[in-house]
């Protein structure tokens, strides 16, 4: 069987500068299928699997089981793209070598590379797994996985601690990373100031790239940012359908009775 080779890290490194090009989540083999149908070839599957799909109201009860059942389900149905997935709460947090262990089992499970929240604060262990051959994208500005234990959800506008964690996330060996809930100038700021290409999610347009939640962006999920633009409302359509199909069986009409 021909081996065929999914765009890897370093294509996507060389995306750096414009044009921008978009990345959506994944979670599952249908919308998987349509996002790389759709001609987006960066997949992230990531923990917002949780309060998006698996009904949790936060990210931090996803566990690497989770992770890995959902990247396998993304990878299997696509052909081409460059899966991220997301090292989820717990799963890196006590030392490096948990950090490569981890990552490794989302390897495993098919993941082209892993994401892992922090800056300064996980430079050692983006290091440790990029030192294991497996490529790490980076995430700094709002980190869901804590913001609930400390600084919460608001827009980070600290213009030194976002160029450090920048800077520490770039020389730990990442080769890209997520800008999320960043002030749009310190975002465009760092995206000049990277040689690797920041993707970004509500942090203005200046990034090289742009993550949009797919749920978020297709309109199954009722309480998204304020800066997602919902693409369609798949939500209310597939509420109208299944009206339809129940009122159908309860009138008699579907299935339909044979005629003669
Ligand atoms: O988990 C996720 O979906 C993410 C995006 C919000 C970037 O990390």
């Amino acid at each position: 069987m021909a081996f065929e080779r999914r765009l890897g890290a370093g294509a996507v490194r060389a995306r750096k500068g414009p044009p921008p090009f978009p990345v959506i989540t994944a979670y599952d083999a249908p919308f998987a299928r349509c996002a790389e149908e759709a001609g987006i070839d960066v997949l992230l599957v990531g923990d917002t699997l949780g309060h998006v799909a698996l009904g949790f109201s936060s990210t931090v009860p996803v566990d690497l089981e989770d992770m890995c059942r959902h990247a396998a389900a993304v990878v299997r149905s696509t052909r081409k793209a460059h899966v991220i997935v997301d090292l989820p709460f717990g799963s890196y947090e006590a030392a490096d070598e948990d950090a490569v262990r981890s990552a490794v089992l989302l390897v495993k499970a098919g993941a082209s590379s892993v994401k892992l929240e922090g800056g300064v604060r996980v430079a050692s262990r983006i290091a440790a797994i990029a030192a294991a051959g497996i490529p790490v994208v980076g995430h700094i500005g709002v980190l869901p996985q804590t913001a609930a234990l400390d600084q919460g959800f608001k827009r980070k506008r600290d213009r030194e601690l976002l160029l450090a964690d920048a800077r520490a996330v770039e020389a730990g060996g990442a080769f890209a990373v997520v800008l999320e809930g960043i002030d749009a100038a310190i975002g465009a700021e760092i995206t000049q100031m990277l040689s690797i290409p920041t993707i970004g999610i509500g942090s203005g347009p200046n990034c090289d790239a742009q993550v949009l939640v797919l749920y978020d962006a297709l309109g199954l999920y009722p309480d998204p940012p304020p800066f997602v633009k919902r693409y369609a409302e798949l939500g209310a359509i597939a509420t109208d359908a299944l009206r339809t199909y129940a009122s159908e069986v309860r009138e008699g009409t579907f299935p339909p009775h044979k005629s003669g």
